[in-house]
């Protein structure tokens, strides 16, 4: 069995590593979630790429076999010197669904909602580019929601009212499909549900992801030999119990099937 790091600004990877536990419950994790800087969605993209780079190297040195990155903003700036400084293990990323978004979107027109350092981003636009003008796109950065998603308030009368606003142009564009470009965001499905029912098809990529994460350990599992033990440590650079907390508050696998540590760290 392997060892995995998930790595977040804060709880949003939570939603791959919650899909990750479904798919692949008997491997060991290590979450970690640099809270006390999120969000990252409108820092600099060096500040970005350096921090990324540095907790991936951490995790590395725990003898994590593969990492997730499981952080749009973090792929989008930092995933090519993350995967050069550390070449020997397996650097998973997540990027917005917007190619099967454009696939299966009826009219051909798609909002994003996603930060504003993945949406200015050349990995996120040269994406983009290979997708218009057949599908047209519009791009919504989330300001202001990935705090209240860390401070427990996901289905907040707060959440709802910002959610409205972020979202109205997209639907004034008339846009049938959304992406939710951002892991923090599939935390939003209930609001969002509230606001638009059922008529909108909403992409979120965390399947998609550990399908990958899946294909990678069968690659790699002659190499891997560890004991079964179905850990799960939490690491948080700001509060590791409300981690926890918001841990078992936001994810549906049953956590209590596994074996959970919290700890704080630097
Ligand atoms: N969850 C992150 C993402 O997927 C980052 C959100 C943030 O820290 O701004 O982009």
């Amino acid at each position: 069995m392997a060892l995995i790091g998930v790595f977040d600004s804060g709880v949003g990877g939570l939603s791959i590593l919650d899909e990750a536990l479904c798919q692949l419950p008997e491997h060991d994790y290590i979450y970690l979630a640099d809270s006390i800087n999120a969000p990252y969605g409108e820092k600099s993209s060096e500040w970005i790429t350096a921090r990324s780079l540095e907790l991936c190297q951490y995790l590395a040195k725990q003898d994590c076999q593969v990492i997730v990155v499981a952080c749009n903003t973090a792929t989008a700036q930092a995933i090519e010197q993350i995967r050069h400084a550390l070449k020997g293990i397996a650097i998973i990323g997540v990027e917005p669904g917007i190619k099967p978004a454009a696939m299966h979107s009826p009219k051909g027109i798609v909002g994003v909602l996603a930060t504003e350092a993945t949406l200015k981003s050349d990995k996120f636009n040269a994406l983009l580019d290979t997708l218009t003008p057949e599908c047209q796109f519009i791009k919504q950065a989330g300001a202001g929601l990935v705090p209240l998603i860390e401070a427990g308030q996901a289905d907040s009368e707060a959440a709802l009212e910002l959610l409205a606003e972020h979202l109205e142009p997209i639907l004034n564009a008339g846009a049938d499909t959304l992406v939710l470009g951002c892991t923090h965001f599939p935390f939003l499905r209930r609001s969002i549900r509230k606001l638009l029912g059922e008529r909108i098809t909403l992409i979120d990529t965390s399947e998609a992801v550990v399908r990958q994460l899946k294909r990678q350990l069968e690659l790699q599992q002659q190499t891997i030999e560890r004991e079964h033990h179905g850990k799960i440590t939490f690491l948080s650079s700001k509060d590791e119990s409300s981690l926890l907390t918001l841990a078992k508050e936001l994810m549906h696998a049953d956590l209590h099937l596994h074996s959970i540590q919290a700890r704080a760290f630097s």
